[in-house]
């Protein structure tokens, strides 16, 4: 099979790192692509809001499967575009693809088919969503409701900072990504990254991960993308999974059928696991990133069987299977990350971090002058696994100790959660 895979980050490093693994794999293209995909597939700058240049594209290099790795094409409906041309795509449509570009529309959905999420309201105007604050109270949660890069959620512990974080939507802070706002309960509890395969009507199952969102240690300081993570989170047991699928996954995967916009592609929900069980936070239409590479590290069934069986509509007869190890992400970033990231220092030691045993996928990295650059936020994911997390986490720091990056910085701390629950089982 010749593939084309679209994205640039850690996510798409490790996808690419996987389906190169794959017997049934002609040639790998990706669009844009970084220097780590470029050592497992061939390098093309395709403009991804054109789509009929990329359908032209897969049309000429004979294209079996578009893999689409961000959401932002997805929810700009570019699987619609590709397979109107008669080209298979790994992805959900524009409709489905509403999961994540409309948060609005998922609480919606939950309201219909009795979906346990947190209580909310939908404003198009200030004056009616500060009247819903005033009389709700904080803490609470204010979401523009359209695609912000993670930049769109406000947990206000005081009134004061819920109605600034109101004005700020509805004054453009988002731009039309907060021309809606949805308001919302505050959850509180133990989050967990839950990813299931789906081909429209079958979900299946796809692991679970927890990430760290806050850039420092002990969870301190401002959101980003994701500092960190590692696989499985041990808050999903067994009685949660089925409680997720039953309560969470099934009916939404029901619903976007009765709703004519059946779910394809990854389903990547956001769970807060409450004393009541499993909430429904958000739902995200592809792999999370760095959540996807701890589960490439674990997932032993060849990744191109399964996508293709999701895009054929064959899940019904599949599993996936995963290695009883935990895999664990560190993310090295580049300084002044989350705001503006220093572009163009020089790194340096990753065979030597790679001798430890450790994957290293890139993120925001470029050669310039022949030298392996920072060129992004969040720049490289140290990935290793472990018997244990804890394992995972020393190997992973052990390899972190040969990059040679003044530039660069990461958490020291990634999957403290799990490794405390280790030593206390211990
Ligand atoms: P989101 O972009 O919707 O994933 O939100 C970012 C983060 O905000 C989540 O990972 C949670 O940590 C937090 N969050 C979102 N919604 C809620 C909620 N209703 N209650 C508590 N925390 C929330
Ligand atoms: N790491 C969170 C996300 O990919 O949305």
């Amino acid at each position: 099979m010749n593939v084309l895979l679209l994205g640039s980050g850690g996510r798409e490093h490790a996808l690419a790192w996987k389906i190169a693994a794959s017997p049934l794999l002609t040639k790998l293209y990706a669009s844009p692509g970084n220097p780590g995909i470029g050592s497992v597939a061939e390098l093309v700058k395709l403009d991804m809001s054109d789509h009929s240049a990329v359908a032209a594209f897969c049309q000429e290099k004979k294209i079996d499967l578009v893999v689409v790795g961000p959401e932002g094409p997805l929810v700009a409906g570019i699987a619609d575009d590709l397979r109107a041309w008669g080209i298979r795509v790994f992805g959900p449509s524009k409709a489905a693809a509403r999961l994540e570009g409309s948060k609005g529309f998922t609480k919606d959905l939950c309201a219909k088919f009795n979906i346990p999420t947190a209580a909310y309201g939908r404003f198009g105007d200030l004056a009616s969503a500060k009247a819903y604050v005033e009389k709700t109270g904080a803490p609470i949660v204010i979401k523009a409701d359209g695609l912000a890069a993670g930049k769109g959620v406000t947990i206000a512990m005081t009134l004061e900072e819920a109605l600034a974080a109101l004005e700020a939507c509805f004054e453009g802070a988002f731009g039309t990504a907060g021309a809606e706002v949805v308001v919302e309960e505050y959850l509180t509890g133990e989050e967990a990254s839950f990813f299931c395969l789906c081909d429209g009507a079958t979900a299946l199952p796809f692991s679970t991960a927890q990430d760290h969102k806050r850039v420092g240690d002990g969870d301190t300081g401002p959101n980003t993308g994701g500092m960190g993570a590692y696989s499985p989170a041990p808050v999903m047991t067994a009685e949660m999974t089925e409680r997720t699928m039953r309560e969470i996954i099934e009916p939404t995967m029901r619903g976007m059928a009765n709703l004519g916009a059946p779910f394809a592609g990854i389903l990547f929900a956001g769970l807060m696991i409450t004393d009541q069980g499993p909430k429904l936070i958000e739902y995200n239409t592809r792999f999370g990133d760095p959540e996807c590479q701890v589960l490439m590290m674990r997932l032993k069934d060849d990744l191109l069987i399964l996508l293709n069986a999701a895009v054929d509509g064959q899940l019904a007869h599949m599993s996936a299977r995963w290695s009883d190890e935990a895999a664990l992400t560190v993310v090295m970033a580049a300084r002044g990350y989350p705001g503006t990231p220093e572009k163009g220092s020089v790194i340096r030691g990753l065979d030597e971090a790679a001798g430890e045993g450790a994957e290293i996928f890139h993120a925001g990295t470029a050669i310039n002058g022949g030298a392996l650059v920072a060129n992004g936020g969040r720049v490289l994911n140290v990935t290793a696994t472990g018997a244990t997390v804890g394992e995972a986490q020393r190997r992973a720091y052990a390899a972190i100790d040969h990059i040679d990056w003044p530039q660069g910085f990461f958490r020291h701390d990634i999957g403290w959660r799990a490794v405390e629950r280790e030593k206390a089982g211990a």
